[in-house]
């Protein structure tokens, strides 16, 4: 029998409300989700089940690699964060800017951060290979981004909104117009990749992904906020999004630099 978005509904409540009676019961808030979060199916099968494995990089010294900067074959250019102009038409639908700042846990900014950015089109569609959304691409858009944050911790991106797109956790399933984030940190083994979602979104009760993070405070962090200030007059709508790590790794990459 094929699985109906009141099944998902049906266990991402008990999964809060579960949640809802660990912190009744004096357990500390859960700012991360759980890697099997049963609703969001897949996830059940690809999160890790052993212990990570501690790698001694005193006996194989290839793994400098992994604690050195990769940015990429290129330097980043001065376009490389406006995905409006990667190609040589205009893409399709609604502008946007998205700005925030990169902050270490005490508030502090992250300077000289990659951040990296992809997401689908208007339509809700990847360019990507193995995308089988079936929604028109845009050939004038490719979905990929990236920046360094400056002096104050902050990025810019100017991109189109994405679109919505189905995929097959169950019958019905829409993702919520989304964003994915990567912040490298100092080394490959450091990167940190999450995601953005837009203010008001219809979809985002029936999401599992989106409800795999069951606190309602760390829930509502990824969603942006709309800016005013940031929109762009008679080109962008503007939306503002504070990434803040917690972690050894944050402060350690910027007393690094
Ligand atoms: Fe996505």
């Amino acid at each position: 029998m094929s699985l109906t978005q009141q099944d998902i509904d049906r266990e991402i409540a008990a999964r809060h409300a579960a949640y809802e009676k660990r912190l009744a019961d004096g357990a500390p808030v859960e700012h991360h989700p759980r890697r099997d979060y049963t609703p969001y199916r897949s996830s059940v099968l690809r999160h890790p089940v052993q212990p990570p494995v501690a790698i001694d990089s005193a006996q194989d010294p290839e793994l400098v690699e992994l604690y050195s900067p990769a940015f990429g074959e290129r330097d980043i250019t001065e376009i490389d964060n406006d995905l409006t102009r990667h190609h040589r038409g205009e893409p399709v639908g609604e502008r946007i800017t998205v700005s925030g700042r990169l902050l270490d846990r005490a508030g502090r900014p992250v300077r000289g951060q990659l951040i990296e950015i992809w997401q689908a089109n208007s339509a809700g569609r990847y360019a990507h290979r193995r995308e089988q959304h079936d929604a028109p691409l845009d050939p004038n858009f490719t979905g990929a981004g990236r920046t360094l944050t400056d002096a104050e911790g902050r990025y810019r991106f100017t991109t189109i909104q994405p679109g919505p797109y189905p995929w097959r956790n169950h019958v019905n399933a829409w993702r919520p117009a989304h964003i994915h984030f990567s912040v490298f940190g100092a080394a490959f083994t450091q990167r940190l990749v999450t995601q953005m979602y837009f203010p008001n979104d219809p979809l985002f009760p029936y999401d599992p992904i989106l409800q795999s993070v069951t606190d309602d405070a760390a829930r509502q962090r990824l969603i942006a906020t709309y800016d005013h200030g940031l929109s762009v007059p008679e080109f962008s709508l503007g939306y503002h999004w504070d990434i803040v790590l917690d972690g050894p790794s944050a402060t350690w990459t910027e007393e690094g630099r």
